[in-house]
């Protein structure tokens, strides 16, 4: 949990704006920045212990690696006690600044840079343990827009591994396969990245690479509105919650041929700002009644915005995407996206309406295409000389 410490550690002041360096940081002028000051953000720290993963509600880190494992053929549930233990300590040990037992690189393990590692459990792994699954932990359903692809596509054991800076993020990746490579195969591996750290200040909503604002509208960690929507409340789940994971393909070049208004169309939003269509501010509540002169809505009815909305409260999520840039293949001109991942307590109730009218009709469609797709449990947290599962695998 983040107390008065912790949000110290997280660096909230600088992320958010604050004044002030915090004691002991270097500062130096940035070159050619006019005097902005640089200040040194590598020793920063997450706590890894406490009632949730810390990776879950941490404001959102600039590179995160996820990582799908394939349990093999013969691994059981002490396996999985054992394997959960070991990575839960190797976990432990990197987010804050100390290198593992077997670390032959452990220079590298000292610039955690806020560093936190997730661990999510998909439907085959608690069955190989004999363990309870909440009724959502299966693949969605079914979407007539979906591409899938296998390679991006479930996994029995999946780690988000997040930090602001991408050598502790690649450093952690290496060390935690390796602890598990005895029991597991990598599935798949899958790069994002947001803002550099310093790139902006404050830290505002990220962009994607349609250049828009996403993330506005969201729970705030911290508050009981978003304990609400993300944590599991009863069972032995108590305290984690789901994680689903889209891989979207984004058409960039379709994109170009927009004018600058169809690309505010799809969403309701203006592209500067992010205000909706009905505001001035980004936060402004959007008024989805307002029509023009001509009688039409001024936010479109097939825009992302609207379709993605729900009277339902219910049907809210945790939003933290990344974005994804590599190399073209064939005739590709770009081979871009995001890594959708929202996090909700209940993917059915939750997360498949919101998809389902999404499905049904979203002008952004046009230039997205989910390739991959994952659901998985998030385990609570531990305390310390506990493991992460411990509650499910126990
Ligand atoms: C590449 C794919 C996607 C892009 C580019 C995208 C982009 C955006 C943008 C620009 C906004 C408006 C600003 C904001 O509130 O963050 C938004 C809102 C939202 N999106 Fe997406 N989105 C994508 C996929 C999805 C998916 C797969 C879902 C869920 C199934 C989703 C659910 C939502 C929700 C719930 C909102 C807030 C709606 C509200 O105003 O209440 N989005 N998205």
């Amino acid at each position: 949990m983040v107390g008065g410490g912790g949000l110290a550690a997280l660096g909230i002041d600088r992320l958010f704006g604050g004044g002030g360096a915090p004691g002991g940081a270097a500062t130096g002028a940035v070159p050619g920045s006019a005097g902005a000051a640089l200040e040194e953000f590598g020793s920063d720290t997450v706590p890894f212990h406490g009632p949730h993963q810390a990776g879950v509600a941490v404001p959102t880190q600039s590179h995160a690696s996820f990582l799908a494992l394939d349990l093999r053929e013969d691994v059981g549930a002490d396996d999985l006690r054992r394997l959960m233990r070991v990575l839960t300590d190797d976990a432990a040990r990197l987010t804050q600044g100390l290198p593992p037992l077997a670390d032959l690189e452990p220079e590298l393990a000292r610039t955690p840079a806020r560093l936190t590692v997730t661990f999510a459990f998909g439907p085959r792994l608690l069955r190989r343990a004999g363990a309870e699954a909440p009724a959502w932990l299966r693949p969605l359903p079914a979407f007539g827009i979906d591409r899938l692809r296998p390679e991006f596509s479930d996994g029995d054991l999946v780690l988000m591994i997040a930090a602001d800076d991408e050598i502790a993020v690649a450093h952690a990746v290496r060390m935690l396969v390796k602890g598990a490579r005895s029991l597991t195969t990598v599935r798949w591996v899958q790069r994002g990245f947001n803002r550099s750290y310093g790139a902006e200040h404050p830290r505002g909503t990220g962009r994607n690479l349609f250049g828009q604002l996403d993330g506005t509208v969201n729970p705030t960690p911290g508050t009981a509105d978003f304990d609400g929507v993300v944590w599991i409340e009863d069972g032995p789940a108590a305290g984690g919650t789901s994680m689903v994971i889209r891989r979207i393909h984004m058409d960039l070049e379709g994109w170009d041929l927009l004018g600058r208004a169809a690309r505010e169309n799809s969403v309701g939003r203006t592209l500067d700002t992010g205000a909706p269509f009905t505001g001035s501010g980004e936060f402004d509540e959007p008024d989805l009644r307002a029509t023009d002169s001509l009688g039409f809505p001024v936010i479109p009815a097939e825009s992302h915005m609207r379709r993605a909305r729900s009277d339902n409260p219910d049907e809210r999520i945790f939003r933290r995407p990344y974005n994804y840039d590599e190399a073209p293949t064939g005739d590709e001109v770009s081979n871009s996206g995001q890594i959708f991942l929202s996090f909700q307590a209940d993917v059915d109730r939750q997360f498949v309406p919101i998809q389902r009218r999404l499905d049904e009709l979203d002008i952004l469609n046009e230039w997205t295409t989910p390739i991959g797709s994952s659901v998985l449990l998030v385990p609570p947290g531990c305390t310390e000389g506990g493991y992460v599962g411990e509650t499910l695998l126990g």
